[in-house]
């Protein structure tokens, strides 16, 4: 027998109603901020990543599920280990950089990193993006964390904390680079090895070590919001003041950096109380220069993703109940097998009524098919048994009143559509 790969859920049908919860409240969370449905291919050209997300990153050099077609040896593919990359490589390619500005996208779907499983944490995960592309205006960075807000709050999640700092640009960032790596210079020795990767490849990762040792160096190490250029801080300065205007309460948190190598200016996140590692919930930031690295014009822009498996964890950690989904209204038990084809074609017709119609499998006594219906919570249940047969009636159960009655075959379905409150006819 085979068993899923490592790191990956299969969402069964008890768990979808959470999943269609969180799907259908960012869609319409996302219509209500003005953001477009786009959808892009599950795996881009490597290049894509490597150029956007950083060849240094821990998702670009031991995360990407790569793709090597057999009959195309000169191409290398990967399995898109996050959005946003490919969504502006979208953006170039389809010609967005030519609409109004900004440019308000909604992405949802499933990512690919090779990352140890654990809870909340799998190789295969979905994601809902929102991308503001083509302004550099404050308000969008306040925007999109509005958004996330909303979405949580709209799903019934509290106590989430807002996570924020401002990370400069890659021209504002060199020469604090340049410092941090100075002053960590002589601590070399007492780093870990991924934290010497990081000094040697990207020192700013430093800032967010979770190695004890290092981050007791870090007490001490050069401030990067000091080291800001003004109109820099005069952005976060912006952004912060429009958070406070929407009345969401955020905590600057200076360490916070991400490991995507695009950020620039704000990075966000968003945490549940006591969230490990793993626990954060949804998290974002401004990408100024990521169009311009994937060979389009200097570009503004931001964005956020959150994950829907973490958001269902906590969603049920919190007791939050989602909407059911819809089920059948009518259920069709059969008294005798002689029934079955009457009673096939009886469904058909309800359903083309708007009506949802269950049969019920062959070969149960009708006691058990009773006990199906209740626990699929039906409010009819239409019994055909050898005297409906005989008198081409079916006998109609209200399930909920405990009442029942036989009519004539030739109304049934009108009586049924009158009956069931969602029948479209
Ligand atoms: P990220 O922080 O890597 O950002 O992912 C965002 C969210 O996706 C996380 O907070 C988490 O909820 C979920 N997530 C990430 N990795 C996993 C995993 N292995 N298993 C389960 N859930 C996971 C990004 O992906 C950026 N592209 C966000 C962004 C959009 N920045 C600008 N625009």
């Amino acid at each position: 027998m085979y068993i899923a790969p490592r790191g990956t859920s299969d969402v069964l049908p008890v768990d979808q109603p959470y999943w269609r919860f969180v799907r259908d409240t960012a869609e319409r969370q996302a219509s209500l901020f003005g953001y477009q449905p786009i959808d892009t291919p599950l795996f881009e050209e490597i290049g894509v990543f490597e150029r956007g997300i950083g060849a240094g990153t821990d998702i670009v050099e031991k995360e990407m599920f790569i793709l090597q077609p057999r009959r195309e040896e000169s191409r290398r593919y990967a399995l898109r280990p996050e959005a946003t990359a490919g969504l502006c490589r979208a953006y170039l390619e389809r010609g967005m950089a030519n609409l109004p500005a900004p440019v308000r996208l909604y992405w949802a779907g499933p990512n690919f990193r090779y990352e140890r499983p654990q809870a909340g944490r799998l190789r295969q995960f979905s994601q809902i993006n929102l991308e503001a592309i083509g302004s550099d205006d404050p308000a969008l960075d306040a925007e999109i964390i509005l958004y996330a807000w909303r979405l949580y709050q709209a799903l019934g999640l509290r106590d989430l904390s807002v996570l924020i700092n401002s990370i400069g640009d890659r021209v504002s960032r060199a020469p604090y680079l340049d410092a941090l790596r100075a002053y960590f210079w002589p601590h070399f020795d007492q780093l870990d090895p991924d934290d010497r990767m990081r000094f040697e490849k990207n020192p700013l990762r430093l800032l967010d070590s979770k190695n004890e040792r290092t981050r007791e160096l870090l007490e001490n190490a050069p401030d990067l919001q000091e080291a800001l250029p003004p109109a820099s801080r005069d952005h976060f300065e912006r952004v912060l003041s429009y958070l406070r205007a929407a009345g969401i309460p955020y905590t600057i948190e200076k360490r916070l950096v991400r490991g995507f190598d695009y950020y620039t200016h704000t990075v966000f996140e968003i945490v549940p109380p006591n969230a490990g590692s793993q626990g954060t919930i949804g998290g974002g930031g401004r990408y100024d220069g990521l169009i311009e690295l994937l060979g389009g014009k200097p570009t503004p822009a931001v964005g956020f993703a959150t994950g829907v498996e973490r958001i269902v964890l906590n969603l049920k950690a919190a007791g939050v109940e989602p909407p059911p989904l819809p089920a059948p209204e009518v259920f069709i038990a059969m008294g005798t097998a002689a029934a079955a084809v009457y009673a096939f074609a009886l469904a058909d017709e309800l359903r083309r009524a708007g009506i949802g119609a269950q049969l019920a499998a062959g070969g149960h006594s009708l006691k058990s098919q009773f006990r199906l219906a209740g626990r699929l919570g039906v409010r009819y249940v239409a019994v055909i048994g050898e005297d409906e047969l005989k008198a081409d009636t079916v006998t109609v159960r209200d399930m909920r009143a405990n009442q029942q009655r036989t009519i004539p075959r030739q109304q049934a379905v009108a009586a049924l559509a009158e009956s069931t409150t969602n029948a479209i006819c």
